[in-house]
């Protein structure tokens, strides 16, 4: 069976970008990366792409006049190059409701802490001032709330005495990069299984 059209949505560095597109390397791997698109210019993630030989777009959002507008330059490129699931992998913007309807069970997420705990930024702060012994990494698809929705996996990591936000945010990114292939492999053999229709 052809892999599921995949596109990865990413501002920054890309390093989940990566580990994708290693995992799609692999002889039978159900999803393959056809596109990726940063809002940011200097995203990191944008050069491995295009090492990777996989077309990379720039959408700025700033010259939109509204969030609806910017979504729907995103939803024409991913129509255009015939996409069935998106990745987001750091992509710092958040989408209007029409967007997270029309991609509905065909778009994931990676979030920084054990959801449904230490939603929104400065995650690894938060976990820290509360207190928490364990975090980690979870995969979800996108709802209308911001870090909710059906969580497909989750991997924990312990939070360990001293601590800082950057040692913590780099012990659960080791995990998140094992993870978020998991997750769409998961995901992507959903998908061929029902046709490439929407996952379960
Ligand atoms: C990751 O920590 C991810 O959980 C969060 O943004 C970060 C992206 O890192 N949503 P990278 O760009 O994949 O390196």
């Amino acid at each position: 069976m052809k892999p599921v059209r995949t596109a990865v949505l990413l501002s920054g560095r890309g390093s989940n970008l990566k580990a994708l597109i290693e995992a799609c390397r692999a002889p039978d791997f159900p999803a393959e990366i056809v596109l990726v698109i940063s809002n940011v210019e200097s995203a990191g993630g944008l050069a491995i792409a295009r090492d990777a030989g996989i077309p990379a777009k720039v959408i700025p959002h700033k010259p939109f006049p509204s969030r609806e507008a910017f979504d729907a330059e995103i939803d024409a490129a991913l129509r255009a190059a015939d996409v069935a699931l998106v990745c987001e992998a750091g992509f710092m913007r958040i989408h209007s409701a029409w967007f997270v309807k029309r991609w509905e069970n065909r778009i994931l997420n990676i979030h920084p802490s054990l959801l449904p705990l230490f939603k929104g930024t400065k995650v690894h702060e938060q976990v820290l001032a509360a207190g928490a012994k364990e975090s980690g990494a979870t995969v979800h698809f996108i709802v209308a709330e911001l870090d909710s929705g059906p969580i497909v996996a989750q991997s924990k990591v312990p939070v360990l005495e001293g601590d800082t936000p950057e040692t913590l945010a780099a012990r659960v990114l080791e995990t998140e990069h094992e993870l978020y292939p998991q997750a769409l492999k998961l995901v992507a053999q959903s998908m061929l299984k029902r046709g490439n229709e929407r996952a379960v």
